[in-house]
């Protein structure tokens, strides 16, 4: 059996693309609460002045708002969850419920209240919560005030917060994350740090030290989890992207490994507890001052993270560095497209379906970190239909996330790869975190909601529920 009989089979969602209920019980209005839908999205949020204007009044349609109602809807949807046997559920804790303001005095007690009924439902299954600390649900107020994570500010404030749910949840969570797709920021800094950049010019320095603030802020969350909660374990999360040089040309391959370096250089130094050297000359030959102080050179350096964990979804070729002009295709991806690859297919939004792609990056972070890994999010954005008779047979998922559980068996059995556990993503259907559409689904549950946020509500099983419930059954043993 490639599995152990530990290992964590279950599903993921965020606290912003499922709760809905964005101002009730003294939620305050937090960084996804103030985007608009459709396929423009990522555009919309870097346009300062919109931003501003959106922060102010939310006119027309914010599909975070609702969402799936999950805050409503939470014990009929984990009943589901414990009925294709999952061993945990990832979900996170919104910031802006806990903190509404980000600097407010003292927590929002019913806040607080709803993840422990949320974690107490969990539990009477004896499913484990796996808690991510921050995706993308900040409090708005620091945007306003400090323009979000490019302000240290913010590493007290999120201390504070962190320690707050440490000491509530004490004996409930066992599985924490610091950031979701810590990495989110260098390509769409509002999504990740809440960063508004009126001048382009001044974009890498304002991404940059917004990572370092939350590298920071991430290591003295792990500080707190090793002191507070002995018990339980903290990791990173990055969205891993698995590239291949276009060609075989020396440059082609420097280029790929450049790529690559710029996407793990943040989780190195989760892992690690330090930068890696290129990012020094980088800094100075950039002019970049991140305003790392030689205590955070000490904190970053004696609390690295207990497990390393990734979302998954697609792979792309990285560009033909050695002829610049050279006419390629480009397509689509999870945060960065990058060249057509030939032998790929893709899905409906263009992200190139790649299952020997998750073995390679196991691998690869295997080999780097030598850490225990975690794939926290993996799966497959598709139009599902609704059949007259009301089934949903979505075998094209079925088929995605088969192929992808047979490689990362293969990375534990083969490669002697230690990994904890898979949550495919948006286990129940949610709102797409970069289009905001609802018609991306990734549910085993089906939700009837559409882009403009009509729809019943209502959960049903598709065809993929029955079959990831055999799966777990079995322990990844049955994939028919
Ligand atoms: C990851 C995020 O980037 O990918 C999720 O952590 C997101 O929040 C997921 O939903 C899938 O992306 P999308 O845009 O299809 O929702």
């Amino acid at each position: 059996m490639a599995f152990s009989k530990n290992f964590l089979w279950g599903g993921a969602i965020a606290a912003h693309q499922a709760e809905g209920a964005h101002l009730e019980d003294g939620k305050g209005l937090c960084t996804c609460d103030v985007m608009h839908g459709g396929k423009g999205r990522f555009a919309e949020i870097q346009k300062p002045d919109v931003m501003r204007k959106n922060i102010a009044a939310q006119d027309g349609y914010f599909p975070e708002h609702i969402a799936i109602d999950f805050y409503h809807h939470y014990k009929e949807d984990i009943a589901l969850f414990a009925e294709m046997g999952f061993k945990t559920f990832r979900t996170s804790i919104s910031w802006a419920r806990i903190f509404p303001n980000g600097d407010d005095a003292q927590p929002n007690e019913q806040g607080l209240a709803f993840y422990d009924s949320l974690f107490d439902e969990l539990l009477k299954y004896g499913i484990e919560p796996l808690i991510t600390l921050s995706h993308w649900e900040m409090p708005i107020n620091l945007t306003k005030k400090y323009n979000g994570w490019v302000s240290r500010q913010l590493i007290p404030l999120f201390e504070r917060y962190v320690k707050t749910v440490f000491a509530r949840y004490k004996g409930k969570v066992k599985y924490w994350l610091t950031f979701n797709e810590i990495n989110v920021t260098l390509h769409v800094p509002f999504l990740g740090s809440g960063v508004l950049i009126d001048d382009p010019a001044d974009k890498d320095t304002m991404a940059y030290t917004a990572c370092h603030n939350q590298l920071v802020a991430s290591a003295l969350a792990v500080k707190a989890c090793h002191e507070m909660l002995p018990d339980a374990k903290i990791g990173s999360m990055v969205a891993a992207i698995t590239s291949y040089p276009y060609t075989s040309h020396p440059d082609d391959n420097w280029g790929k490994m450049k790529l690559e370096r710029k996407n793990y250089f943040l989780t190195d130094v989760q892992a690690r507890g330090k930068y890696p050297e290129w990012t020094k000359q980088y800094f100075a030959s950039q002019n970049i001052n991140i305003g790392m102080t030689a205590e955070d050179e000490k904190i970053l350096r004696e609390n690295t993270v207990d497990f390393v964990s990734f979302s998954y979804y697609a792979s792309s070729a990285t560009c033909t560095y050695h002829d610049p002009a050279a006419k390629v295709e480009t397509i689509a991806g999870n945060l960065i497209g990058g060249v057509k690859n030939p032998y790929l297919k893709s899905s409906e939004w263009g992200w190139q379906i790649d299952p020997m792609g998750l073995r390679i990056v196991l691998n690869f972070l295997y080999d780097r970190y030598e850490k225990p890994l975690f794939i926290v999010e993996n799966g497959l954005g598709a139009k599902d239909v609704v059949t007259a008779n009301g089934e949903i047979n979505d075998d094209y998922r079925i088929n995605y996330l088969r192929a992808h559980i047979k490689s990362m068996k293969a990375a534990v059995e083969d490669d002697g790869v230690e990994l904890l556990g898979y949550t495919p993503w948006g286990c129940i259907d949610i709102i797409s975190a970069s289009t905001g559409e609802m018609s991306k689904r990734y549910g085993f549950i089906y939700v009837d909601r559409d882009d403009e946020g009509n729809g019943t509500l209502k959960r049903s099983r598709k065809k993929s529920f029955f079959w990831y419930k055999g799966v777990i059954a079995s322990n990844g043993e049955n994939l028919n």
